[in-house]
């Protein structure tokens, strides 16, 4: 604590990222990170943009970026603001959207835990809504007077998704507040509402090219909504950062919204290998919760998640585990190669043969 902070500097408690580290070579099954490598075609593509334009500041826009987005959903480059990053975009949504003086946003109690750091960064109230026993989005939380709304969809670290009736009903009753809607992993199995944006004038939906698209290294994310919405981030972008993506993130992000195929390809070797590694631990006695996402979160009757944890970590096997009420008993487990898999359902098999510590 230093004397030179402010008062939000002293008292906010900071997200934690997965751990990255660089003691030794780990399996990594811990950030929801995509196992295989990006297009080739991004990568040329970024080689090409390095060049000596490079003294020169970037669009600050992203035009070009959102042209090519709004052309991959069939919308208008109004519908689009690009972002470094899905969580620069959320952050941009709180002080565009939400009032410090107002009505609490609602939010699950299980859900992405960047949402309470931005709402106690930008002083928005907040009330959380608690999923039910079996980690499912219970609508009515969502019918009463609120100052905004965040779904992640599916969500994290459940993996859960919501169906789309349930999220249209809430953008009916919703339509004097934005209902931001976190589309992050909805690549991998979840019902996205983008076609939903042009009969709600109140829905942003936010996507990142970091998970589907392999592209975590590269910080781009991109939200898709009415012109009224997209004006709104844009004033606070230009407000704190004109330039928030770089020229090489421009260039090689229009290449991986053109390369549907290969990233169609990357998709299904996940999910295909996300059923496989469910099954299995199933069958060692898991309980594992339904996932539209990338990664799988699960819990042993009779291992405790902290300790599971930490052996895998001693075996070189990096998942995440969240000490926090109702998901202490869990461990999130992103989907890697086949091979990576393998051994973590060796490593998995052979601690959960000896009773538990
Ligand atoms: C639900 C959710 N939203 C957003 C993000 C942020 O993604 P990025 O900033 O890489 O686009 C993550 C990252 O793990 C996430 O889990």
């Amino acid at each position: 604590m230093s004397r030179f902070w402010s008062q939000t500097a002293k008292s906010i408690k900071p997200y934690v990222p997965g751990e990255q580290p660089k003691d030794r070579k780990y399996i990594k099954l811990n950030t929801n990170e995509n196992p295989y490598p990006p297009s080739p075609k991004v990568l040329d593509a970024i080689r090409r943009a390095a060049d000596e334009t490079l003294r020169l500041y970037p669009d600050p826009s992203a035009d070009a970026l959102r042209d090519a987005v709004a052309s991959s959903f069939g919308i208008e480059r109004e519908n689009v603001f690009i972002g470094n990053g899905s969580d620069e975009l959320l952050a941009f949504c709180f002080p565009a959207f939400f009032e410090p003086a107002g009505l609490p946003i609602l939010f699950a109690d299980v859900t992405y835990s960047f949402y309470p750091v931005y709402a106690q960064l930008f002083h928005i109230p907040c009330r959380l809504i608690p999923l039910d026993e079996e980690f499912r989005l219970p609508v009515e939380g969502y019918l009463q007077e609120n100052g905004g709304i965040l779904i992640a969809n599916p969500n994290a670290p459940t993996g859960m998704g919501v169906p789309l009736e349930t999220i249209e009903r809430i953008l009916r009753h919703n339509e004097n507040s934005v209902v931001v809607l976190d589309e992050a992993y909805v690549d991998f199995g979840g019902e996205s509402s983008v076609g939903l944006i042009s009969r709600f004038p109140n829905l942003l939906v936010i996507r990142t090219l970091s998970k589907s698209c392999s592209l975590a290294g590269l910080r781009v994310g991109f939200a898709l909504g009415g012109k009224e919405l997209i004006e709104g981030i844009i004033r606070i972008k230009d407000s704190i950062n004109s330039y928030t993506i770089d020229r090489l993130a421009q260039a090689g992000a229009r290449e991986a919204i053109g390369d549907a195929a290969y990233f169609e390809e990357t998709k299904s070797k996940i999910v295909r290998t996300r059923g496989r590694v469910a099954q299995a631990l199933v069958n060692f006695g898991f309980r594992v919760l339904p996932s539209q996402a990338n990664f799988l979160f699960i819990s042993h009757p009779q291992q405790p998640a902290r300790v599971l944890f930490q052996k895998l970590r001693e075996q070189g096997i990096l998942v995440r585990f969240f000490d926090k009420p109702r998901i202490d008993r869990f461990l999130r487990v992103s989907i890697g190669t086949d091979g990576e898999m393998d051994l973590f359902l060796e490593v998995v098999a052979r601690i959960c043969e000896k009773p538990a510590e």
